[in-house]
């Protein structure tokens, strides 16, 4: 008997609702919140009440697109977390009534672990792009910054994680301080590719292990604009590309030097990329760089995958159903990673 999976993503400030059944993309419907711009970042009152009115209709087209009968659904799955508590209180609630009224289980969903398994998502029943485990996975978002080794579909170690800035917030705050708007990191991104990456030295942080840390980096940014404007008051005007070039290339250099490391002392050789930060073009010529020198087989997920989508949240739910892992009519969403 096939299995149909719902999927409910309300994190952040994207609603979206996805349908797959046996592990292929029916539907994945996105509506995204423009409220926000004008407050450079999300406000999360706003976010979650947008996610009211959208939620509703977003969850109707999911059904629709798919072709298929709310009745024909096996179970929902919900994101519980981590993300902005008001949000994720719309997608919860919303999955329990769902459960309750079409008498299906209902399956909580990290949504880090939706990330790395976004890559198991099949457009078509043919395709055949997903990594073989172990993997290692490098989830880089706006909020997050992980080595992940992934032994199974359920089964995921973090060994290696950002002590306190993640690398979108990186690129986010510098973004910020030259004035490029919010998010930051795609127009980083864009003026990089017509910088040079050497024309500025930013500080690299020097810490054992996996893990990760962006704020020496972000305050040498700051302290270089500081002293150069200083000199010249047009210094960002004049400089943008190159700024955002040696910016963008201290990020990739920090995120693959720790990567390397972990492939090369856990001898994995297959490695992925997910978060919001993958879609970032400097970062992805690394990994095919990579490829290259070190023989790894690398997985870059398509753009429409790398940011918040349900498709990556029903996805895990279909693999945590062949587990039936399911949760209680009680569960509450968390805002904080749980250790
Ligand atoms: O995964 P995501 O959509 O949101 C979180 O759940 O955190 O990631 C958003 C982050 C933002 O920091 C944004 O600036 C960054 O991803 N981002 C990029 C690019 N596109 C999005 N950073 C660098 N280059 C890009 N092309």
């Amino acid at each position: 008997m096939s299995v149909t999976i719902l999927g409910i993503e309300s994190s952040c400030d994207d609603t979206s609702s996805s349908v797959i059944r046996d592990g292929v993309m029916l539907s994945n419907v996105i509506a995204s919140q423009a409220v926000h711009e004008a407050y450079g970042g999300v406000v999360p009152e706003l976010a979650s009440r947008a996610h009211q009115q959208n939620i509703i209709p977003v969850v109707a087209e999911a059904i629709k697109r798919a072709g298929i009968d709310k009745s024909e659904l096996s179970a929902v799955a919900f994101t519980r977390g981590p993300g902005l508590m008001g949000s994720l209180l719309v997608g919860t609630s919303f999955a329990k009534g769902l459960s309750v009224s079409l008498n299906i289980p209902m399956i909580e969903i990290n949504h880090l672990q939706a990330h790395v398994l976004a890559h198991f998502i099949k457009e078509t029943p043919e395709d055949d792009h997903a990594p073989s485990f172990p993997f290692l996975c490098l989830l880089v978002s706006g909020g997050n910054s992980q080595i992940i080794k992934v032994n199974a579909y359920n089964d995921m170690e973090v060994i290696g994680q950002t002590i306190d800035d993640a690398a979108g917030e990186a690129f986010d705050k510098c973004a910020k301080v030259m004035g490029l708007g919010y998010p930051g990191g795609p127009v980083v991104n864009r003026l990089a590719n017509e910088g040079n990456p050497n024309a500025f030295t930013f500080s690299k942080p020097h810490i054992p292990g996996y893990d990760y840390s962006f704020s020496g980096l972000k305050t040498s940014f700051l302290y270089t604009l500081r002293d150069k404007l200083q000199e010249d008051p047009d210094f960002i005007e004049k400089n943008k590309q190159d700024l955002c070039a040696s910016l963008q290339a201290t990020v990739i250099d920090i995120l693959m030097n720790k990567l390397r490391k972990a492939a090369k002392d856990l001898n994995i050789k297959e490695v992925a990329v997910a978060g919001g930060v993958s879609a970032n073009s400097g970062l992805r010529d690394a990994f095919l760089d990579h490829a290259k020198r070190f023989g790894w087989k690398v997985h870059i997920p398509k753009f429409s995958f790398t940011t918040d989508n349900a498709a990556m949240v029903a996805i895990t739910g279909y693999y945590k159903y062949l587990d039936q892992q399911f949760c209680p009519m009680d569960a509450v969403p968390f805002s904080r990673v749980l250790n």
